[in-house]
């Protein structure tokens, strides 16, 4: 892989490209969800200018419509270093896993386990549940460590057994950040002959991925999280999707991905997809002759570098303030602050900082196990700040500037 250029990342290029950050806001809400570059809307309006058709059509505009999908597989593939041959598209990662869920269950039965998370987002633990418990399959949590906010290798090596079937992971909580031991804990489940399924959804906006260095049999993400439209997609390997049998529709697709993939697909928002991971590719300037891939992967690394900078003046301007109380402290982590603040609770804060044309988020941000673990569950959660690849030193400083005012 050729060495790229991290030092090029020019946060004033890329806020550029976003048109609602002309708005004057300061968006720390991309956790929830990102802005969209000009690149991605112009690309939706582009599919819908050129005509797209259904798909399978022997007419031009359902070739468009195919040859969308096609390139939008091949742009997850990049982002994530899987193959496009493994990309099952969708309307969001929740739909998608409750599939998967439903497919992957059809397996299970009495004496079988799964494990999931504490740490998780909803999303990667009920779906499981529910599918364990119709299936009479049991289940086991791995617990959250405090104060750190990170799973325990030494618990999950004692949760995963010959009778594990499915190990729900997150690759980044989407409240405290933290990154748990992915590789490791997909180890243990491959050594055990079970399956891993990664929630990807807040960890790809982040960072690099690699879906095979995680070791995930099925990677998660949402597209809206990383400045592309409202798609989900997981990432497996073809061999494997090959053995499963979902529910569909007689007529439909027999072989590949699209046999996961219910009714049709949003053709023009696949288009922004493709056009969202480009924008990614395009965040540090690439080496003539590079990859998608190997753009994707230093362009994020850029990014990464990028956020972390910021995050640390923003944790420690957080921590530094005596009302303030933070949450997590995991060694590896994005840079997702979660908070809260004396004498107010999470909404008044967020609409005090809304009142200051800042964005963020309170409430549990669906990580209900995780909400409970730190004891906000019952009192309004706690506020989120989040830093994605277009936020800047402003950002950070009127966020603090705002929390400041709610001191003494
Ligand atoms: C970590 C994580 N997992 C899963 C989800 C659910 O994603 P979707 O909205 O695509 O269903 C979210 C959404 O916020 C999330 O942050």
């Amino acid at each position: 892989m050729c060495a790229l250029n991290a030092k090029t990342f020019d946060v004033g290029r890329i806020r550029a490209a976003y048109p609602a950050l002309a708005d004057g806001h300061a968006y720390l809400d991309g956790a929830a969800g990102t802005q969209v570059p000009s690149g991605v809307i112009d690309a939706i309006a582009g599919a819908y200018r050129a005509g797209i058709g259904n798909s399978g059509g022997a007419f031009p505009a359902s070739r468009r419509s195919d040859q969308i999908t096609a390139e939008c597989r091949s742009a997850l593939a990049d982002l994530t270093g899987g193959q496009p041959e493994g990309v099952i598209l969708g309307p969001n990662m929740t739909t998608l896993t409750y599939r998967l869920a439903r497919t992957l269950a059809r397996r299970w039965g009495p004496g079988d386990e799964i494990v999931v998370t504490r740490l998780d987002h909803d999303a990667n633990v009920r779906p499981w549940v529910q599918a364990a418990e119709q299936a009479g399959a049991g289940v086991r949590w791995a617990d959250v460590q405090l104060p750190e906010g990170d799973l325990s290798l030494a618990q999950l090596t004692e949760l995963i057994s010959e009778r594990t079937r499915l190990v729900a992971v997150s690759a980044a909580s989407n409240l405290i950040g933290t990154r748990p031991d992915v590789a490791g804990i997909t180890a243990l489940a491959h050594r055990a002959g079970a399956l891993a399924y990664v929630d990807g959804v807040h960890a790809t906006p982040h960072g690099p991925v690699d879906v095979g260095a995680l070791g995930a049999d099925f990677y998660a993400t949402s597209a809206y999280k990383w400045s592309g439209p409202h798609v989900g997609a997981v990432i497996a390997d073809p061999a494997l999707l090959a053995t499963l049998q979902p529910d569909k529709l007689a007529p439909a697709p027999d072989t590949g991905p699209d046999r996961f993939e219910r009714g049709t697909l949003p053709f023009a928002d696949l288009a922004g997809v493709t056009a969202a991971v480009e924008h990614l590719a395009s965040l540090a300037a690439p080496e003539a002759g590079a990859s998608r891939r190997e753009r994707v992967v230093a362009s994020m690394a850029a990014a990464e570098a990028h956020e972390h900078e910021l995050f640390r003046v923003l944790l420690g301007g957080l921590d530094a303030m005596e009302h303030v109380t933070t949450y997590g402290k995991a060694a590896r982590r994005t840079a997702t602050a979660y908070f809260n603040v004396a004498g107010h609770t999470p909404l008044q804060v967020a609409e005090h900082l809304a009142s200051r044309d800042i964005n963020v988020w309170d409430g549990d941000n669906y990580a209900w196990e995780l909400a409970g673990v730190l004891g906000v569950r019952d009192g309004g959660g706690g506020v989120r700040a989040g830093l994605v690849h277009y936020n800047d030193r402003s950002d950070v400083g009127r966020l603090l500037e705002a929390v400041g005012e709610l001191g003494g």
